[in-house]
């Protein structure tokens, strides 16, 4: 897979360098390019920003640099191969597992981590009806305001790093991670133990230790429901009826959830304060 990064802050990505992705990059399954935005500026001060039409605070990032960099990332593509196009920003649609493995399959990405308010929107919608681009996905990574679009990269890259093949060590590894695609239902995962057998007074569960594959296994997926109904409510209330199995039910009905006529979950009723 080949990743182009466009940034005013090229040393930003330096991490792109450390652990699974750097060995992903070491081993030759990714092709990382950053490139620097102000090689794309023609003023003393290498200029990328300006004020905003219609004014209010801010900056807002020039499209004139911005056109130049993808003009030249997009002709430096192999023939017939087109990328998609990944803009960070808070008002995207959300990054998800089902995005980090739909992107896994694509060829080529470009990023195009942004500072200050935003990229001209002109930027976006002129590649979005490129014939030489393959998408333009505007992505939020959570709803939250980061002062560049540099961490989100970070943060896609090493999610969709990990799922090519050939960089995790064990293919089964991201099977059964929480929110992989395709899972009948999304539950988070529970917790997990390793040596020594006793820390600071505290053992293992029983059953871990106990060799039986299927109380083992049962006893994980209630962890998996116990801390999901307590943290993530809403992953259990929109899970499909049919994903859940009778002792997944009992297990809910104990912890106070009621199915309703569908089937779904229900959270117990809070304490309301008068
Ligand atoms: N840039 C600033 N905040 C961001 C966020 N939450 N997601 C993606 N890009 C951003």
């Amino acid at each position: 897979m080949r990743l182009d990064v466009v940034t005013i802050f090229p040393e930003y990505l330096e991490p792109l360098n450390v652990s699974l992705v750097g060995k992903a990059r070491a081993r030759g399954l990714l092709d990382v390019r950053v490139h620097d935005l102000r090689h794309w500026t023609h003023d003393r001060h290498h200029t990328v920003d300006d004020t905003p039409y219609g004014g209010g605070p801010g900056m807002v990032m020039k499209p004139e640099p911005w056109g130049e960099a993808l003009d030249t990332v997009l002709a430096s593509g192999a023939p017939g191969h087109t990328p998609r196009i990944l803009v960070p920003t808070p008002s995207g649609s959300p990054f998800t597992q089902e995005l980090a493995e739909e992107l896994a399959a694509a060829p080529w990405l470009v990023f195009t981590p942004a500072r200050y308010e935003g990229i001209d929107r002109r930027v976006i919608d002129e590649y979005a009806h490129r014939p030489d681009v393959a998408a333009v996905h505007e992505i939020s990574i959570g709803d939250y305001v980061l002062a560049g679009g540099e961490a989100p990269v970070l943060v896609m890259v090493e999610a969709i790093a990990r799922l090519l093949p050939g960089v995790l060590g064990n293919a089964a590894s991201h099977r059964d991670d929480s929110f992989a695609p395709g899972a009948m239902a999304n539950l988070l995962e529970g917790p997990v133990y390793t040596k020594p057998p006793e820390w600071r007074g505290q053992g293992i569960p029983e059953v871990l230790l106990s060799g039986h594959h299927g109380n083992i296994a049962r006893w994980r997926r209630d962890q998996a429901l116990t801390r999901t109904a307590a943290l993530r409510p809403e992953l259990i209330e929109t899970t499909p009826p049919d994903a859940l199995d009778k002792h997944d039910r009992a297990t809910l009905e104990h912890l106070g959830w009621r199915a309703g006529a569908d089937g779904r979950f229900w959270p117990p009723e809070q304490d309301v304060e008068e």
